[in-house]
């Protein structure tokens, strides 16, 4: 029988997104909404280990909704990774007197939770936060709008430098494994060129493109390419490359790093985090566990947490022609 859920954990793991903090701020007034105890880990699975935990009530996540970052902090714990790790961390959980766990983060944190579960029976449940979409079975992540509405602004002031000069830039944005920040960002902002881990066209391709584009009558273009191109070149690489074959760009490179993972979270951002901590709790209390809450056509959604993590294939290959035809 499923023991009776009287206080909740949560955390928030991994890399930071805007939006976690109005997460933790949904699933805290959750829990006062019905009756239950809260209890705030710090630094992720890292302070779950190091017990590093505080209770708190409705009132601890005042004017918390529209910061950037994470108020709990966030890690990414090498010791989680053993069974050693994971063994003081129930202890710890157990100690606190909590019943059951909300862990806000992307697949590496999905992963924890779901061995946190299945090796100790403990009830864990998912809030997708990262800004690279890349979570199978919810349209989107916490985070993920407002690091492309960064990136869109971020661009827009590259283009008026390049537009200027008559230059050609490379653009780096984030996106270890999945194009959608640099495919969405890059339609946004009018990029002439998108790379993105999902396809690799080849650079003579882009060389020829970048050709035609030229002898249409641009003067200046930006290509926006995610950190996880499968190229085989770095952006610096791929710089020279254009240079060497290309004479007649001037070019620069911008790497835009971490500025896409903070700053205050956009509304859309914030209603999605409102919703799905509310909808985390209110999974508890009907006795769901090891699921992600996620959102799918604006309602929320329980999705398994293994199926969650897989990432899937999210890209859009309409969004990929749109991308080609508004950039002649
Ligand atoms: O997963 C989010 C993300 O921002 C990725 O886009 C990026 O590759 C990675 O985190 C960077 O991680 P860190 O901040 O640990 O260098």
């Amino acid at each position: 029988m499923q023991t009776k859920i009287k206080k909740i954990g949560v955390l928030t793991s991994g890399g930071d997104a805007p939006g976690m903090n109005a997460a933790i701020r949904a699933v805290v007034r959750g829990c006062a909404y019905h009756g239950l105890e809260c209890a705030g880990i710090y630094r992720g699975f890292q302070g779950l280990i190091e017990n590093d935990i505080e209770d708190l009530n409705a009132r601890s996540v005042r004017n918390i909704i529209s910061r950037g970052g994470t108020f709990l902090k966030t890690a990414r714990s090498n010791e989680f990774r053993t069974k050693e790790g994971r063994e003081k961390a129930h202890t710890n959980l157990i100690k606190a007197g909590i019943d059951a766990l909300v862990v806000i983060g992307g697949d590496g944190t999905f992963t924890g939770g779901l061995l946190l579960d299945n090796e100790f029976n403990f009830p864990v449940i998912g809030i997708p936060a990262t800004i690279d979409n890349d979570i199978s079975g919810t349209d989107y992540t916490i985070g993920y709008d407002t690091a492309l509405n960064t990136v869109v602004e971020a661009i827009d002031k590259i283009r008026d430098t390049a537009s200027s000069h008559n230059r050609l830039f490379l653009v780096e944005v984030m996106g270890r494994d999945a194009g959608a920040i640099a495919l969405n960002a890059g339609i946004g902002a009018g990029a002439e060129e998108i790379l993105i881990p999902e396809e690799d066209h080849g650079i003579e391709r882009l060389l020829e493109s970048l050709q035609r584009s030229r002898e249409s009558g641009k003067t200046s273009s930006i290509i926006v390419v995610s950190e996880g191109v499968k190229s085989g070149k770095n952006i610096f690489e791929l710089a020279e490359v254009i240079e060497k074959n290309l004479s007649n760009y001037d070019i620069r490179v911008s790497v835009l790093g971490h500025i896409q993972r903070g700053g205050s979270p956009s509304c859309s951002d914030r209603v999605l985090a409102s919703k799905l901590g509310v909808g985390a709790v209110d999974a508890i209390l009907a006795g769901e566990r090891t699921i992600m809450v996620g959102i799918n056509h604006q309602q929320v959604v329980l999705v398994p947490l293994d199926v969650a993590i897989k990432g899937g294939d999210k890209f859009d290959r309409n969004l990929r022609r749109v991308a080609d035809i508004t950039s002649i």
